[in-house]
């Protein structure tokens, strides 16, 4: 935890243009910088960079924010990461809460453990080159297998001498304590007797996001089928086998840059892989994929490809493994490798072109690839194939975005020859009992599916363009209230009634939409205009920089997205939606974004209205109070498209 004085004293102390300055060429254009952006290959400069804001913006991926953010994205780095970050860049220390003398402890094993590890990779490495022994053994296992002398030196690949305290002996009388050697299980103990844990293994060190080696592998050389192919390093204080994935350090990069991550099995596929120059490739080694893990991607990349062996041994177990992925809101794709091919021997068959071409080709998407493997063991018998329909339901009920799992519904219709509207039923069964899950555990998916179901099934073109405009309307709203929150305006033209109270616009605004009692109904547009009310109720008080450095990543991202830059008041200007220096034009803006919005809102009402007054007639009830509710509407509906005309038409 750093703590918040310190925080705000960083950021008080970063100044935006210096430190993007040092990842882009900035040039100065009116009060602003600009520059190419760094995510694109562009030729003209879209990204722009506001010192007296505080904020950037690049116009060609859509990416915004503070210092902080920029360097999360430029870095990959997490909030506090880049804090520190900023911190060593302007000479800020940054004292750490007091930690106990637990913690103390615990850092202090850390740091022993990863002296250890080090200790051991560099002499292994030195074992497997220098010594006759781990030449002809190690060396020469490794070169028959197909790698070369370069990736065998970037994974930093070694060599255990076939012999009982060779490293055991090295290590201890190096000083290192026998209970920290015993905790990475290089050394192992019985009856006070010391001996060395990968005797005789080929060493595949593991790395952690910084390249500081956690674990070991050690493969056997031996064929006796009863010892361990692979032996791991155990759990312990630098290595949690649950949050690391093998080959991530030398991945990230190629990740971000690709926008895809493959995912292979073992040691041996990601080098193999890498050695063909499909860098973006990591492995879960041999255990099932777990949440930490598929987060971490999340940094690089929201695109997961799993490539998996040929003879499909273990592909339905790793059914389980999609689905977290899903859960995450990222993308999967799967590839099936030839009949008997894993990665790694697949790769020294063919050459890197013939991999690329077989892996852009074969990738399927999850949905039909899950349908279709599951559809073959069902044979057409119907109560295993409905079986199928559940858990092909219950896996897009996890996808957090309404307008994916709608694509995928068709999709799953045409593949299994359902009806969508069996489909759809069935997801929003799935989705009021994931609500309900994620209401108890409390987690931020709560706020996804505040409103399940989110399918209708009298789910038609019109009412996704209700969706889409309310949504723009919002947008609207909010882009206005943050821009011109401290004009003034006044519902009475100030040209026409000279008396007419003027109030300023962000109160307007929010008066009108919390006078009339709406919430938005876009999950983030919600967040953002409900935490500008709040603090506005609170402090009565509008401050750019609270919502720019605010806690939450996704009000700091949308904020600034909506924070305007000249490069965006053009495109207004082009599309003619409005012109913001004359104050009867934006009045008109003001207007008519909230009575619009208010005028779309109330036609729905007045439409759900007559749905629901259809239905209940149908059972025989009484139709007045529905009838009663539609006078009001319309009435409503009246005054606001007069108030509405009244400003359009002038
Ligand atoms: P090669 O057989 O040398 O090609 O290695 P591989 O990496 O392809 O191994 P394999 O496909 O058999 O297994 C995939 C991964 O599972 C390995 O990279 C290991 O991480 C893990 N694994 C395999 N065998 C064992 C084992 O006996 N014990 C443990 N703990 N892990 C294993
Ligand atoms: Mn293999």
């Amino acid at each position: 935890m750093i703590p918040p004085h310190k925080v705000d004293e960083i950021l008080g102390a970063a100044r935006i243009d210096e430190v993007i300055g040092e990842f882009v060429n900035l040039k100065r254009s009116g009060s602003n910088l600009k520059g190419l952006s760094p995510w694109s290959d562009e030729k003209t400069p879209s990204f722009m960079v506001s010192p007296a804001k505080g904020i950037f913006k690049d116009f060609s991926s859509g990416k915004g924010g503070n210092v902080v953010t920029f360097i999360m994205e430029h870095e990959h780095f997490t909030y506090p990461e880049a804090l520190r970050w900023l911190a060593k860049r302007y000479n800020i220390e940054v004292e750490e809460e007091k930690p106990t003398p637990e913690q103390e402890e615990a850092r202090n094993e850390r740091e022993s453990l990863y002296v250890i590890n080090d200790f051991a990779r560099n002499w292994f490495t030195q074992q497997m080159w220098e010594t006759e022994e781990g030449q002809n053994i190690g060396l020469s296992y490794f070169k028959e297998r197909g790698f070369k002398e370069s990736a065998i030196q970037k994974f930093q690949l070694g060599y255990n001498p076939d012999d009982y305290q060779a490293f055991t002996n090295t290590a201890k009388s190096s000083g290192y304590k026998d209970e920290y050697l015993l905790a990475t299980a290089l050394v192992k103990e019985k009856n006070g007797r010391f001996y060395d844990g990968y005797k005789g293994r080929v060493i595949f060190p593991i790395h952690n996001l910084s390249g500081r080696v956690i674990g070991f592998g050690g493969r056997t050389l031996k064929a006796d089928k009863n010892i361990p192919k692979y032996i791991n390093s155990p759990e312990n204080l630098v290595y949690d086998k649950s949050s690391s994935l093998y080959g991530l350090y030398f991945a990230k990069q190629s990740i971000a840059k690709e926008d895809n991550c493959f995912l292979v099995e073992g040691y041996t596929d990601v080098i193999s892989f890498h050695q063909k120059s499909i860098e973006n490739t990591v492995a879960s080694s041999g255990t099932a994929l777990t949440k930490e893990q598929i987060k971490l991607i999340s940094r690089y990349s929201q695109n997961i490809t799993l490539v998996y062996d040929g003879d499909k041994a273990g592909v339905k177990a790793s059914l389980r493994g999609i689905d977290l992925i899903l859960e995450q809101g990222m993308n999967v794709k799967v590839i099936l490798l030839p009949d008997d091919h894993d990665p790694d021997s697949f790769s020294k068959e063919h050459d890197r072109i013939e991999i690329k071409e077989y892996l852009s080709k074969n990738a399927q998407d999850f949905i039909a690839f899950k349908a279709a493997l599951l559809m073959q063991d069902a044979q057409g018998d119907p109560i295993k194939t409905n079986e199928v329909v559940h858990a092909m339901v219950n896996s897009i009920a996890l996808i957090p975005d309404s307008i994916l799992r709608s694509i995928y519904v068709n999709e799953c219709s045409r593949l299994m020859s359902i009806s969508e509207s069996a489909l759809i039923s069935e997801l929003n069964k799935s989705l009021r009992k994931n609500h309900k899950q994620s209401f108890r555990g409390n987690n931020r998916r709560d706020e996804d599916f505040a409103e399940a179901p989110i399918i209708k099934t009298d789910f038609n073109e019109q009412k996704k363009f209700d969706e889409d405009t309310i949504e723009h309307q919002e947008r609207d709203i909010l882009r206005i209230m943050i821009n011109y929150h401290d004009r003034m305006f006044s519902l009475e033209d100030p040209l026409e009634d000279e008396e007419a109270e003027e109030i300023n616009i962000l109160e307007f605004m929010l008066d009108e939409i919390e006078g009339d009692d709406l919430r938005f109904e876009t999950t983030a547009y919600k967040q953002l205009f409900d935490e500008i009310s709040r603090v506005y109720d609170e402090t009565e008080k509008f401050d750019q920089n609270f919502f720019i450095h605010h806690d939450l990543e996704t009000i700091r991202s949308l904020f600034v997205d909506l924070m305007t830059f000249p490069y965006n008041l053009d495109n207004w200007e082009r599309m003619e939606i409005m012109v913001v220096s004359e104050d009867q034009k934006l009045r008109r803006a003001v207007i008519e974004s909230i009575y619009a919005y208010k005028s779309k809102r109330v036609e729905r009402m007045i439409r759900e209205n007559q749905l629901a007054m259809k239905d209940s007639s149908a059972l025989g009830a009484d139709p007045t109070p529905y009838l009663e509710t539609q006078i009001k509407l319309e009435t409503i509906k009246r005054e606001i498209n007069k108030t509405l005309g009244r400003t359009v038409l002038h």
